[in-house]
């Protein structure tokens, strides 16, 4: 991407029925990590979040729980949804709920006008429904129950519960004359749909036929309601999809809407058809351009299933951050992962890793490096003499890192970008014990070596805590207060990661001061999760 162009991602919103669990926040940060990305890239970046509020599910909820599903939303909204970017340090632009107004006036401005321009006709619908997934099933997504309370009764393939016989007038949207037309977009724009595997079945999906949509329902009232027909809410995932336009001013803000759309949008791949799919249709009918791409990540597995709120697996995001810090969160999801595939979570391995890559391998750098410019300069950045190859060899794999992790950042790449920049953390653990500071330390004669040693191992740390940022928010903000760097570059969130390479920013001179453990040990790692 050249500087300065549109970089909008938005993550999925999610429903109110229920409190958030790890898979949720997995989705908040690694939108929020290529969000800091482009920003620190110099792009116009828009991160947007927020909460999927109407629909049967949440009513249910609501009356389950003697209130109503306006009042539960906000309870929700407030005590667990909004708390939760902060507990895992969100940098969102925006939150929208559906039950925003600006929402349901841009919802019914699109609405009338696919009604308008015959895309919408009224029909009766006949078939079952799920009302955990809010979809419309077919035959093929249902099995019947063995054993339990719902034996021999048809129940929903992924929340094995029984489907609702529907037989309701309703709205439907003419989805099947887009089946061609999808099909072109994903073969002229390859990346639409990512990762490869998510979008072969996406294309088999399509291909095997397309229906049209009932977008309204007319049993309930707890949605928008059908701008010409009283009777009807719309389908919430038809108004839900809506929301990556209504936010930005769809129907209402044609310059803001410009500047933005289109979006990068980052799901899990449990809700991919309804992006790759239904979402693009809906766009071509109104004559506005399809996302930029739909990347469907993998599912959090707990003892090999997707962790599911429904099945009581969740974990919630505070378990691991109060033990472990936010930051720590953060990069273990995203390291552990390969982004796009699943991946089991374990107690035992996130606190291997933060043992080994957080706080012996870069932490453990920091505190070193920074206490030997205390001891042997006084506190103050040493400056270069000439450089060995050995130096020089830092400063290549510096800029290396920096350039391939920029290119797996724009693939949506985001583990192959942190082990690019992890070359930095591994290439200055080796330069120091090969270097051996302490050595040089003990004679005079090698003072300018020493100097040079450590300016080499400062810059690189500077060039570490600038490409980490985006990854681990706080603890290089400690790093860069240490290094002295704010005063000669300003704020660790205005550096330029496309620059981070460069070698040579941190100024000689520049005073660092002491540093606590950026990830301290540990004592009991496994939290009582009974
Ligand atoms: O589907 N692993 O909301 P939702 C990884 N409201 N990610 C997970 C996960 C797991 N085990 N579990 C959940 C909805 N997620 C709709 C979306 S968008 C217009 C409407 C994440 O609350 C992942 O992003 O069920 C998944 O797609 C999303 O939460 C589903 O959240
Ligand atoms: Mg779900």
């Amino acid at each position: 991407m050249a500087a300065g162009d549109s970089f909008y991602i938005a993550t999925p919103i999610f429903y109110v029925n229920d409190v958030p669990h790890i898979g949720h926040a997995y989705t908040e940060v690694a939108a929020d990590v290529l969000a800091r990305w482009h920003r620190q890239s110099g792009d116009d970046t828009w991160l947007l979040t927020g909460t999927d509020e109407h629909g049967q599910k949440i009513l249910r909820t609501a009356v389950a729980n003697d209130t109503t599903p306006q009042e539960w939303a906000d309870k929700l909204v407030n005590e667990s949804w909004l708390p939760l970017l902060e507990t895992i340090n969100i940098a969102n632009d925006d939150f929208i709920r559906t039950t925003d107004e600006r929402h349901e006036s841009a919802v019914r401005i699109f609405l009338q006008k696919l009604y308008d321009d015959g895309f919408i006709y009224s029909g009766e619908y006949e078939g079952y429904y799920c009302v955990g997934c809010e979809e419309y099933k077919q035959l093929d997504d249902l099995m019947e129950s063995a054993v339990g309370d719902y034996a021999g009764q048809l129940v929903c393939k992924i929340h094995t519960r029984p489907v609702e016989v529907l037989k309701e007038k309703n709205y439907f949207f003419r989805m099947s004359d887009f089946q061609q037309r999808l099909l072109d977009l994903y073969e002229s724009q390859r990346d639409f749909i990512q990762p490869d595997s998510v979008r072969n079945e996406i294309i088999q999906f399509v291909k095997s036929g397309l229906q049209d949509l009932s977008i309204s329902r007319s049993s309930f009232d707890w949605g928008i309601k059908v701008p010409w027909d009283d009777d009807h809410v719309v389908y919430v995932w038809f108004e839900a999809l809506l929301n990556y336009i209504t936010a930005i001013g769809y129907g209402t803000d044609d310059e803001n809407f410009a500047r933005r759309w289109p979006a990068n949008q980052l799901v899990g791949k449990d809700i991919a058809r309804f992006h790759a799919v239904i979402w693009p249709a809906m766009l071509m009918a109104a004559n506005l351009d399809v996302p930029r791409r739909v990347f469907g990540h993998g599912w959090l597995l707990v003892g090999g299933e997707k962790m599911s709120k429904s099945k009581l697996t969740g974990i919630a995001p505070s378990q691991i951050t109060d033990t472990f810090g936010v930051d720590a969160f953060r990069y273990y999801f995203l390291s552990a992962i390969n982004f796009g595939q699943d991946g089991s979570f374990s107690w035992e391995d996130l606190a291997a890793r933060y043992q080994s890559e957080l706080a012996n391998g870069f932490g453990n750098l920091a505190s070193r490096v920074i206490a030997m410019v205390n001891r042997y300069f006084d506190g103050a950045v040493p400056s270069p003499a000439s450089y060995t190859e050995a130096d020089l060899a830092i400063r290549d794999v510096v800029l290396a890192a920096t350039r391939n992790a920029d290119a797996a950042m724009e693939r949506f790449a985001i583990h192959e970008a942190i082990a690019s920049i992890w070359t930095i953390v591994d290439e200055l653990n080796g330069y120091i014990t090969i270097q051996e500071p302490w050595a040089l330390s003990k004679d005079a004669a090698q003072r300018e070596r020493l100097g040079t040693v450590l300016y080499t191992a400062a810059e690189g740390l500077r060039a570490l805590a600038v490409l980490l940022s985006p990854f681990i928010p706080e603890s290089t903000e400690k790093l860069w207060g240490a290094l002295g760097a704010t005063e000669a570059l300003g704020a660790l969130v205005n550096q330029s990661i496309p620059e981070a390479g460069n070698w040579g920013q941190l100024p000689p001179a520049s005073r660092v001061s002491t540093i606590d453990a950026l990830f301290p040990r540990i004592e009991s790692p496994e939290p009582s999760i009974a």
